[in-house]
């Protein structure tokens, strides 16, 4: 089973704590041995910090995601040094690069691509480009909610919603100043268009990360944690 990653760096880079890095590593690793992996790795608190210099000095959006690609690549790198001779040792900068690294039979391991999106975005495109049976979204949240939690106390968890919904919660989560969507709008219309089977989950610790890929891989089914985003009835 081919699974595409997108290891947000706020939970992957946290405190740039190279145990976490190994405990994730050693997750993948273990993956990897019945499953071809191909991780996306975010910027996390490095990359807002670094965003918010740039910006605070005027530059534009488009230079503060292109210093954002930059630290998303260099997570990418800790990672590879984390799996060692397991990981692909280059970090592709296109769709087809990473398509041809995946031939390698190695952990594929990327950060972001072009400005204007997240690497829940390159995730997305990256799973349809290649076909992937499965996208995870690994974040800090255990799943998509109605509302953004942190700002609504009435909003609810779901276990399974369609893209369409998807799309709906993104786009009235992004109108609110200081919120943050838990899939990227560009992600979310990929992911709709495509018809992507789509799992987000809470995966701050690597071995549960680890048994619900495996446990969703064997029954291919949706599972009780995080949020399944299926056009499946
Ligand atoms: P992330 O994917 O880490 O954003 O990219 P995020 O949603 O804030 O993620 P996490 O979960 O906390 O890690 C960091 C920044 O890099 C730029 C954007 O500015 C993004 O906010 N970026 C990333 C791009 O411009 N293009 C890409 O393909 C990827």
């Amino acid at each position: 089973m081919l699974i595409v990653l997108s290891l947000g760096g706020s939970i992957l880079a946290k405190d740039l704590d190279s145990d976490r890095f190994l405990k994730y590593a050693e997750a993948l690793r273990n993956l990897s041995k019945k499953h071809t992996l191909l991780v996306i790795t975010g910027g996390g608190e490095a990359a807002r910090n670094y965003i918010g210099a740039a910006r605070a000095m005027g530059a534009d959006e488009v230079t503060c995601d292109y210093i954002g690609i930059e630290i998303t690549r260099l997570n990418a790198r800790l990672l590879i040094a984390a799996l060692g001779p397991d990981a692909y040792p280059e970090i592709p900068a296109s769709y087809l690069e990473a398509s041809k690294a995946l031939g390698s039979g190695k952990i594929v391991v990327m950060g972001g691509i072009t400005p204007g999106q997240t690497t829940d975005a390159v995730s997305a495109i990256l799973a349809e480009f290649l076909r992937a049976d499965l996208l995870t979204i690994a974040t800090s949240i255990d799943g998509v909610y109605s509302a953004d939690p942190k700002n609504d106390p009435s909003a609810v968890k779901y276990d399974k919603i369609s893209p369409e919904k998807l799309i709906s919660i993104v786009m009235a989560i992004e109108m609110k100043a200081g919120s943050k969507s838990p899939v990227d709008p560009v992600a979310a219309k990929i992911i709709e268009r495509c018809k992507l089977d789509t799992l987000v989950l809470d995966a701050r610790d690597p071995t549960l990360l680890e048994k619900v890929l495996n446990e969703e891989a064997a029954k291919k089914s949706p599972i009780p944690e995080g949020t399944w985003i299926t056009a499946r009835k």
